[in-house]
């Protein structure tokens, strides 16, 4: 049977596109291959994202298209994954006959299974009855359902969660030119923000052992990997008991938990059996000194004890970027959320990651990220005043700001009526992108004159839009779709005629702020040998949000 080509778009976030690559991974072991032109595909997956309605509308016009390519590909097999399949549960087959899979984020490793099954069933349909294969979704559905609290499902619904990130493939074949990759330490969230359907679509909270974390980077690290983002919808919350040790195949392994010397928590995980975020941090960055950089993401302001910072501050390959979303500036509104702590609580948050760690003398100034919901039911001008001083007194390099989009099955959509028009929605959204954009900027232009290690990554937009070739997919909230098995774009291969000119290339700084830079072509080194590389560069400039520098 010649292998069958898959088509797989992901929307949503970074978890996303990590499920996605490792959904790639175990697929293309079984003999698929990857397309990046959707026409030409037997099976067209998406893999999709519930956190806001537009990014449901979305997926639901991409399979109103396929609709009308099933007429003339009675085989097609279409399937939906990820958290709009887990929300929308069985509904969505019945409104879309369409959809042949449903594959829930916490069940990604049964997909192999699912699809073979859909893969067989639409055959013999289509050979059968051409017209019925056209109507009849293949019915593959693997939800988790409401099981995922239940204690007595938890520990099972983590080993075989597990056994999707210990199936990830790594050999140097798969990472063809991949310098960055993304490690999954915490599945889940218990948080139950009011707006929010994460802990519904992503289930209860699961974090993963310590030594398959830092087995997995180690094996990343030697395909030439230098780059590790963590991730958890709530990252620094982080915490491993080892007497709950249990292994894909049952095993209890009961392991002595390490304990950053010198430590002194403030909100205590600590305990020799346990492994808190500041030691699963430090021993990464102890245990594999060639990653040269180490992120995390999400934080929540909650649970952020100065253990953390010290390793931070300690750890000379951990990232100065915290991305830690308010939300709002306002208590009441924060209420309203569950959000679970203050804004005084959040400022002297802020004023104790700054003292630990903004050391601009030493070319590493902390920068902040955040995310904020503008339009929150009952939103006064007073709570929207409140948020535009969190913006001035955060001071985030960049701030994601979200019109609030009500979600069927959060409290926040049954009891509270979504009662801000979308015009002042959009209004207040726009004054706050404003007073951002103005904030962002000047943290640029303090950036001018400094001199910064800069991971570089590839070519500038600018040099890929001259040359004509693609953009490396932007991590965000973004749809990109993946072509073979490494969804990141590939090293252009710079043609040779270019050698004698200069080519712009762009990277970031520690603090994750984007720098471009001219390298020379003069035959000594390509500009492709530098991508993965550290560069010392210097600021020269800085054009709104992206700073210019010169190689030193
Ligand atoms: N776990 C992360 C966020 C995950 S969702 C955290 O707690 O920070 C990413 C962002 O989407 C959130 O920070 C929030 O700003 C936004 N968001 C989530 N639900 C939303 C909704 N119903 N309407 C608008 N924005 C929403
Ligand atoms: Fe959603 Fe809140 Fe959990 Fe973040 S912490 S994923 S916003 S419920
Ligand atoms: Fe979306 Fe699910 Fe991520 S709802 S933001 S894809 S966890």
């Amino acid at each position: 049977m010649p292998s069958k080509a898959v088509y797989l778009e992901t929307f949503g976030c970074q978890m996303n596109e990590l499920d996605s690559e490792l959904v790639a991974g175990s697929l293309t072991a079984l003999g698929y291959r990857f397309t990046a032109d959707a026409s030409e595909a037997d099976i067209v997956l998406y893999n999709t994202c519930s956190v806001r309605e537009r990014a449901e509308q979305k997926v639901w016009s991409r399979l109103g298209e396929m609709k009308h390519r099933k007429a003339k590909q009675p085989d097609l097999v279409v399937g939906v994954l990820g958290c709009m399949a887990e929300r929308d549960g069985q509904d969505l087959i019945s409104r879309m006959p369409v959809v042949d899979i449903m594959c829930g984020p916490s069940e990604l490793d049964k997909l192999p299974e699912l699809l073979d099954n859909a893969v067989r069933t639409k055959a013999s349909l289509a050979e059968s009855d051409p017209k019925v294969a056209i109507r009849r979704s293949a019915k593959q559905v693997a939800l988790q359902g409401n099981a995922s609290r239940r204690s007595s499902t938890l520990a099972a619904a983590g080993d075989s969660l597990e056994s999707l990130d210990l199936g990830r493939m790594i050999s140097p074949v798969d990472f063809d030119g991949r310098r960055s990759a993304y490690v999954r330490i915490t599945r889940g969230c218990n948080k139950f923000c009011t707006y929010c359907v994460v802990p519904h679509t992503r289930g209860a909270e699961i974090h993963r052992p310590p030594q398959n974390i830092i087995d997995e980077i180690k094996a990343l690290a030697d395909t030439g990997v230098v780059e590790i983002t963590l991730l958890g919808q709530t990252v620094n919350h982080y915490r491993f008991e080892h007497d709950e040790a249990v292994t894909v195949d049952g095993i209890v392994q009961p392991q002595k938990g390490r304990t950053y010397k010198g430590s002194h928590n403030r909100d205590s995980f600590e305990g020799a059996n346990t492994t808190t975020f500041a030691d699963l941090l430090y021993r990464i960055h102890e245990e594999v000194p060639s990653v040269r950089r180490l992120r995390f993401l999400t934080s929540y302001p909650r649970d952020f004890g100065d253990d953390v910072l010290q390793v931070i501050r300690d750890c000379p390959r951990i990232c100065r970027f915290i991305h830690v979303p308010a939300q709002t500036g306002s208590n009441r509104m924060l209420k309203m959320m569950n959000r679970g702590h203050s804004i005084e609580e959040y400022y002297e948050f802020i004023a104790r990651c700054n003292e630990y760690l903004h050391q601009p003398e030493i070319g590493r100034p902390l920068m902040l990220g955040g995310d904020l919901i503008v339009g929150f039911p009952t939103e006064t001008e007073e709570d929207h005043e409140l948020t535009k001083e969190l913006l001035t007194r955060s001071r985030y390099k960049n701030c994601y700001i979200f019109k609030y989009s009500p979600r069927p099955g959060t409290v926040s959509y049954d009891k509270i009526p979504d009662d801000i028009p979308d015009v002042l929605k959009r209004q207040r959204n726009n004054e706050l992108l404003n007073l951002q954009t103005e904030i962002s900027d000047s943290i640029a232009q303090e950036q001018v004159g400094g001199e910064f290690d800069i991971f570089v990554e590839g070519l500038s937009r600018r040099e890929h839009k001259k040359r004509g070739t693609d953009v490396k997919p932007g991590s965000g909230m973004v749809g990109i779709t993946i072509g073979g098995s490494a969804p990141q774009a590939k090293i252009a291969v710079l043609d040779p005629e270019i050698q004698g000119a200069t080519v712009q290339m762009s990277g970031r700084t520690d603090g994750d702020l984007i720098v471009f830079f001219d390298v020379p072509t003069d035959g000594v080194k390509i500009p492709s040998e530098y991508i993965g590389q550290i560069v010392r560069a210097k600021i020269t400039g800085a054009d709104k949000l992206t700073l210019n520098g010169i190689l030193v």
